[in-house]
């Protein structure tokens, strides 16, 4: 009809995560109310992101990270959102935050069942040029008795196995939520005009076979030789087939999503000066390989499964590769070969 620039029932990101809610068994809205706040906290980042340059927001925060990265004023601005709205939601026990070296317990009297691993800003040595950026989380449900009293490491110590709900938010062109708790990945576009994420990408598949690699080759020269030769085979197929286009943007949401949408192969492989790699296994790595996996592909280490993983510590990197299933299964058959 001609009202078609205006859906009278449209599916917001808030509908979205309220109807699951109610059709969960014995859901008690305790995750519903946990994710609204992500997404308010999301929505003020984005709002934040966007006027950056104008409010004094770009630039460093003067401090180095438990990971060794330079923090910016943006994530110290974005991690402080989250931590507030999360706590302030009442569903959350404790957090695993990649600005925070230890685990951030709830204050006693807002507790909940709930458990988030997140990176309130990723891709943040993009922010002073006006790239893309990002956030990641996965929720967890505590493991721990409430009984025995406070919660520990071992709540946030879980195999992404375990997640009940992940996403990120790509500040891009446009402002995106990619969201999934188990049923498959959803996206949503946030609509500036009434700050509300609209559905617009339901059950998203990811190509079987991209043509696109991503990966910082600057480092070839501390990769295996499985990677190197993994790489040439990209850029010379032996079969004289076409050679994959090479995208990089440094900023891992925007290569991701990148990867779900258009298919391929992201990687961030273990190289000689960072032997596990560089990406976080808790609030990276996690999120996005469940994601992915909802989305049809795979996400490894080279030799494990990202989900399978058991983590020993909040900031734990592992080597991370992950794309349309037959990039990823043909890349591992170059691991295969040096076995
Ligand atoms: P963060 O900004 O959250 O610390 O994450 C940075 C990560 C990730 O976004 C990206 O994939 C990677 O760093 C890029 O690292 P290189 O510059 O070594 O390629
Ligand atoms: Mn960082
Ligand atoms: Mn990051
Ligand atoms: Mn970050």
């Amino acid at each position: 009809s001609d009202q078609s620039a205006f859906d009278t029932d449209v599916w917001t990101l808030t509908r979205f995560v309220i109807e699951t809610g109610r059709q969960a068994k014995g859901a008690t809205g305790e995750l519903t109310q946990l994710i609204n706040a992500m997404l308010t906290a999301i929505k003020a980042i984005s709002c934040a992101v966007r006027k950056a340059g104008l409010v004094h927001l770009q630039g460093l925060a003067g401090s180095v990270n438990v990971t060794g990265d330079d923090v910016k004023k943006l994530d110290v601005l974005s991690n402080e959102m989250v931590i507030n709205m999360l706590q302030a939601s009442y569903s959350t026990c404790c957090m695993v935050s990649e600005e925070n070296k230890e685990l951030i317990i709830t204050p006693k009297d807002k507790r909940g069942k709930y458990v988030v691993c997140f990176d309130p800003l990723d891709g943040s040595s993009n922010i002073d040029c006006l790239a893309s950026i990002g956030t990641i989380f996965a929720i967890y449900k505590r493991v721990s008795l409430i009984s025995v009293g406070e919660p520990t490491e071992k709540d946030a110590l879980q195999q992404g196995n375990n997640i009940v709900c992940a996403g990120y938010t790509l500040y891009g062109s446009a402002t995106l939520v990619a969201l999934s708790t188990g049923a498959g990945l959803n996206f949503f576009m946030l609509d500036p005009a009434i700050g509300e994420f609209i559905l617009t990408d339901r059950n998203v598949q990811i190509k079987k076979k991209g043509k696109i690699y991503s990966v910082n080759e600057g480092y070839a020269k501390y990769f295996h030789p499985s990677i190197n030769e993994y790489l040439k085979h990209k850029k010379y197929p032996e079969d004289g087939g076409a050679p994959y286009g090479a995208r990089y943007v440094g900023s891992m949401v925007s290569d991701i999503h990148r990867t779900i949408a258009y298919g391929g192969i992201f990687m961030y492989p273990a190289n000689e000066k960072s032997p596990k790699g560089k990406l976080r296994l808790l609030y990276e790595c996690n999120p996005i390989a469940f994601l992915i996996e909802q989305a049809g592909g795979l996400a490894t280490t080279g030799t494990q499964r990202i989900l399978d993983v058991q983590p020993e510590a909040l900031h734990q990197r592992v080597p991370f590769v992950a794309g349309s299933p037959d990039d990823v299964n043909e890349y591992l058959t170059f691991v295969k070969k040096y076995q």
